[in-house]
C-alpha cells in the first residue's frame, strides 16, 4: 500500500481516465478514480484513507439519510497554464465554511488545516484528472453525513467524510447565452433563523420542485427572494447574484439566509481593487424594476465556484422583466470571469494570496 503524506492509498486496478471524454466535459458527469474516506467515532476524526471510488455501504437507518444531517463543499483544482503546477483556489475559505455548516447541523467539523491536507492528498493522487484547458478544473466535493443508524431525531454519534473529485467544464449548458431567470415569489429557499447560510443537503432538495417548474416555463435558474415578503433579491441557488446599476455593483448582504460564496467574496475584493464601487446591501425588486425602466441596470450576473461568473439576460418578477443591457466584450462580468480564471490558472500574480499549491513528488 502506497502513502501520500500520512494517508494510506489503495490504488484502483484499472483507471477510467482513458474512457473519459475530456474534450466535451460538462459538470458532474465524470468522476476521478479515487475518493478519500474518513470516519468520526468516539469523539474524533480517524483513519483518513484514499481508496478506489465505489458505492458506500450505509446503514438503512443512517440519520444523515433520514433527517438530513449532511453538509458539503465545492472547490476546484486548476492547472497552471505556463508551469503546469496544481493550484487550489482559497481552500481555507471552503474549510471555514464547512466548519460553519457543521456547526449549524450539529456535526463535528474537521479542523480546517486537516481538511485542506486531505483535499491536497486526494488531488495529488488524482493529478492526471485535472483538465488542462483554460476554464476547466477538477471539482472537489467534500461531504459529511451522519452514518449512525437510529430513529430518534438527535445528532448522530457516527459520521463519514467522503471527498470525491470530478473533471469539469462549464456548469450551465446553455451555450454562452446569458441566463433567463425567474424570481420565485411563491416558494421560499430560506427564512430568517433557518439554514440558508449553511451548505446542507436540504437547502438543495427543497429547490428541486420550483426549479423543475421554472425550467418547464423556459427559465435557466431561479432567483430566490426573502421569505417574508418575496420582495428582496437573495441568491440564485447555485450562485450568488450581482447587479450593476450605473457605476455601482450591488450584491445582497449576508443576512443569514444566503450562502456566503467564496467567489462572491473574491468578486467583491477584485471590484474594490479595481476602484469600482461594490456594495453588499439589501436590494428590492422594486429598485431593480426602477433601474430597468431608467436604463440604469447595466449588468446582472451570477458568481459561484461551479458557475464561475455568468451573465444574466433578464429576471422575470411577476409581470415584469428586470433586464440588463446586452453583454459586451468589456462588461464587468466578462472582466471578472477572465481575471478570476487568470489567477486560478497562474497567468497573473496572485497578489491576494488566494492560491494554495499542491505538490506531487
Ligand atoms: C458550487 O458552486 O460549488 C456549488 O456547490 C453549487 C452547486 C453545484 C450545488
Amino acid at each position: 500500500m502506497a502513502k501520500t503524506g500520512n494517508i494510506p492509498v489503495t490504488l484502483i486496478d484499472k483507471s477510467a481516465h482513458a474512457e473519459t471524454a475530456f474534450d466535451s466535459l460538462g459538470f458532474g458527469d465524470a468522476f476521478s478514480d479515487h475518493m478519500l474516506l474518513c470516519d468520526w467515532a468516539d469523539g474524533e476524526w480517524k483513519s483518513p484513507r484514499i481508496v478506489p471510488r465505489e458505492p458506500l455501504k450505509v446503514d438503512p437507518a443512517a440519520l444523515g439519510l433520514h433527517y438530513g444531517q449532511s453538509v458539503f463543499e465545492g472547490l476546484k483544482a486548476y492547472r497552471g497554464t505556463a508551469d503546469n503546477r496544481i493550484r487550489l483556489f482559497r481552500p481555507d475559505r471552503n474549510a471555514q465554511r464547512l466548519a460553519a455548516s457543521c456547526n449549524r447541523l450539529c456535526i463535528p467539523a474537521p479542523a480546517p488545516d486537516q481538511l485542506i491536507d486531505w483535499i491536497s492528498s486526494l488531488v495529488a493522487v488524482e493529478a492526471k484528472w485535472i483538465p488542462e484547458k483554460f476554464g476547466e478544473a477538477l471539482y472537489i466535493r467534500p461531504m459529511i453525513f451522519a452514518t449512525e443508524g437510529h430513529l430518534a431525531v438527535r445528532p448522530a454519534n457516527q459520521y463519514t467524510l467522503v471527498i470525491v473529485a470530478a473533471p469539469v467544464g462549464q456548469y450551465f449548458a446553455q451555450y454562452g447565452r446569458p441566463l433567463r431567470v425567474k424570481a420565485e415569489d411563491r416558494y421560499t429557499r430560506a427564512t430568517s433563523g433557518g439554514t440558508g447560510a449553511a451548505k446542507t443537503a436540504g437547502n438543495y432538495g427543497a429547490t428541486l420542485k420550483p426549479m423543475f417548474e421554472a425550467a418547464s416555463q423556459g427559465f435557466d435558474q431561479i432567483l430566490w427572494l426573502d421569505g417574508d415578503e418575496h420582495a428582496f433579491a437573495e441568491e440564485a441557488g447555485q450562485m450568488n447574484i450581482f447587479f450593476r446599476i450605473g457605476n455601482e455593483v450591488i450584491t445582497p448582504e449576508l443576512s443569514g439566509t444566503i450562502l456566503p460564496g467564496v467567489t462572491r467574496d473574491s468578486v467583491l475584493s477584485l471590484l474594490k481593487q479595481w476602484g469600482i464601487k461594490a456594495t453588499a446591501r439589501r436590494i428590492s425588486m422594486a429598485e431593480l424594476r426602477k433601474a430597468t425602466e431608467s436604463e440604469n441596470l447595466l449588468e446582472i450576473f451570477g458568481a459561484g465556484t461551479a458557475a464561475v461568473v455568468v451573465p444574466v439576460d433578464s429576471i422575470q418578477y411577476q409581470d415584469f422583466d428586470i433586464r440588463a443591457r446586452p453583454p459586451s466584450a468589456n462588461s464587468i462580468s466578462q472582466r471578472l470571469f477572465q481575471s478570476l480564471l487568470a489567477i486560478q490558472h497562474g497567468q497573473v500574480d496572485d497578489t491576494n494570496n488566494w492560491i494554495q499549491f499542491v505538490d506531487t513528488e
